[in-house]
């Protein structure tokens, strides 16, 4: 299956894609971890991205599209995939059309703003295994550690308040629209899931589980 994890930033797309990847045996494609890695590794595209990411506004169309292009030619893509994070604009989504890739489903994860911003501010992560925490939602085990590793968790730099505000703004103005292209493409055949984010992260599982197995059938 070929899945697209839309939501706003904090709304909890990572928490979720951990799940669906093991369930469906399908790769997550975060576009956000793909360019945190080339940060982390200093490479020219590291460079050239930083900036853009700690304000909180989108790294270019073209950069994207050829990162995606790219890794969805790997053999573990072969049976499906599910993005995260991706497409985040109309030239975006329209790139994975004109290069002939089927979306099967869209799963949109509705959460209302003020609680987007709790969540981002209160997250944590492991960069190592991108295991996903929140200081009072989700908290580890052991303050400040990977409950499977122990090693530190670190706070992402685009995850102050401020640039959450700036993240908002721009999912608004720039990802939204998305919401409208994907339901117009209901007519050939792709299935639109919106599913309430807010409660227990084990029960929107559930429910976006039944979703797509309902799709499947
Ligand atoms: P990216 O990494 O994609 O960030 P994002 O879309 O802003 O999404 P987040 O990772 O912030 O949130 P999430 O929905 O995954 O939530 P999570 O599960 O972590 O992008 C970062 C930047 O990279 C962009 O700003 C841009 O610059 C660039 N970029 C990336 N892709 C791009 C693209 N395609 N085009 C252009 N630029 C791009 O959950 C959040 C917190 O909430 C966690 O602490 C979690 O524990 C908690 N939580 C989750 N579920 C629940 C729940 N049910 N109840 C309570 N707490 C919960």
């Amino acid at each position: 299956m070929r899945i697209i994890l839309l939501g706003p930033p904090g709304a909890g797309k990572g928490t979720q894609a951990q799940f669906i990847k093991e369930r469906l045996g399908i790769p997550q494609i975060s576009t956000g971890d793909m360019l945190r890695s080339a940060v982390a590794s200093g490479s020219a595209l590291g460079e050239r991205v930083k900036a853009v990411m700690d304000s909180g506004a989108l790294v270019s169309d073209d950069i994207i599209i050829d990162l995606v292009k790219d890794r969805i030619q790997h053999d573990d893509c072969a049976n499906g995939f599910l993005f995260d994070g991706f497409p985040r604009t109309i030239p975006q989504a329209k790139a994975m059309t004109s290069a002939g890739v089927e979306i099967d489903a869209v799963v949109e994860i509705q959460v209302p703003e003020d609680e987007l911003v709790q969540r981002i501010t209160g997250r944590r992560v492991h960069p190592g295994s991108g295991r996903i925490y929140h200081l009072i939602y989700s908290p580890p085990k052991v303050d400040g550690q990977d409950d499977e590793t122990g090693e530190a968790l670190v706070q992402r730099e685009d995850d102050t308040e401020e640039t959450v505000r700036e993240r908002l703004a721009v999912y608004k103005e720039q990802t939204e629209p998305l919401v409208e292209y994907y339901h117009a493409m209901e007519r050939q055949g792709l299935r639109y899931i919106a599913v309430d984010g807010q409660g227990e992260v084990a029960a929107i599982q559930a429910a976006i589980a039944e979703a797509l197995e309902s799709s499947q059938s």
